[in-house]
């Protein structure tokens, strides 16, 4: 059976994921109904108790492992609720349970921290405003491509290769120093390269020091610095940031235009996501799409997406959505 690509399909998530072949998608990425926060119009979320819930759950979680690829990839997000003032834990419940009954392992609880959580203050108690991210895998071969997780860590690439000014005011420092033809010479080639590191998201940033324009001597701590400073008349000295890939992400909850879901997940978010576990034309299912965010994910970064979702209105909402981003490349299945 084909697989219904890049296509939103509306109806129970039960009985459509029945339809997939197994060991036929990538990565599944979702946020289900929390339990009993929201009625969306049908659908699960509103059970009597944690464990009739995360039985759904489960049983959901059994199908998503056998249509998945052995290297493939599999992300829930769950939110979690308090009863009598006291929280019930259900995403780490439903983790434990996982683990314990699907043939899975889990490589990471990731957490969302919301910049912008819904300002209410409680007098007892702090605002939550983070949300697990569980990442479970079928083998110790799930696909993973961290140098293209950390090429979007460092969004100051973009920022930096945008900005064509970047060290230009060192060019005519050299060139107001009194610094001789070579040492200028040497100056201007280096620059150059520092700038094409900035450019190319290496480095964080640089600062050069130019004798008798940059004056002060470095002192006893600066060694080498000094050494290069006066035989060469500069130094440059790189900033690397912090390029270690931490387990948190921190994002700010959308909203979106027209949309009338109220418990849409950002679409960066997801696509943090897609950049670390999943490829370009790689499939990806989202069986409780909502508003589309997954699709809308998907679609930027030429990967390819099936939705599901119950409710006919968001699946509307998701495919108008999708209509206004940037045509997806050729199809190559
Ligand atoms: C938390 S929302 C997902 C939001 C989505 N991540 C987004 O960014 O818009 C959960 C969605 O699951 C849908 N839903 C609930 N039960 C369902 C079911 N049995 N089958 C398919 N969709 C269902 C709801 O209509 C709702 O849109």
């Amino acid at each position: 059976m084909n697989l219904p690509l890049n296509s939103i399909l509306c109806g129970d998530c039960f009985d459509l994921i029945r339809t997939i072949p197994s060991n036929s998608i990538n990565l599944v990425i979702t946020s289900p109904p929390y339990f009993q926060q929201r009625d969306y119009g049908g659908g699960i979320g509103n059970e009597k108790t944690v464990s009739e819930y995360l039985e759904i759950l489960l049983a959901l979680m059994a199908e998503c492992v056998r249509v998945i690829k052995d290297d493939g990839n599999i992300v829930f997000n769950l939110g979690d609720k308090y009863e009598d003032s006291s929280l019930l834990l259900v995403p780490h419940q439903f983790a434990l349970e996982v683990v314990r009954r699907c043939p899975l392992k889990l490589v990471n609880l990731i957490t969302w921290v919301k910049r912008n959580p819904t300002p209410r203050q409680f007098k007892r108690r702090l605002v939550s405003s983070t949300e697990p991210f569980f990442h479970f895998v079928k083998s110790d071969q799930y696909y993973y491509d961290m140098d293209s997780f950390m090429a979007n860590e460092r969004p100051r690439k973009e920022r930096n290769g945008a900005d064509t000014r970047v060290g230009t005011r060192y060019f005519e420092l050299i060139e107001q120093s009194n610094l001789t033809p070579e040492q200028k010479q040497l100056g201007r080639q280096k620059l150059i390269e520092v700038i094409q590191e900035v450019k190319a998201g290496k480095i964080e940033g640089f600062r050069m020091k130019i004798a008798g324009i940059h004056a002060e001597p470095f002192g006893g701590q600066a060694g080498g610095r000094q050494i290069q400073l006066d035989k060469n008349g500069f130094t440059i000295i790189r900033i690397y940031g912090n390029p270690i890939k931490r387990d948190v992400i921190e994002m700010s909850v959308e909203s979106v235009k027209g949309s009338n879901h109220p418990a849409m997940y950002p679409v960066a978010l997801v696509k943090e996501f897609l950049l670390l576990l999943t490829q370009e034309n790689d499939v990806v299912l989202d069986p409780f799409m909502g508003s589309g965010s997954t699709a809308v994910a998907c679609k930027q970064t030429k990967r390819h997406y099936i939705g599901f979702d119950l409710n006919p209105e968001y699946c509307a909402f998701a495919e108008k959505r999708l209509q206004e981003i940037i045509p997806h490349p050729p199809l190559l299945f």
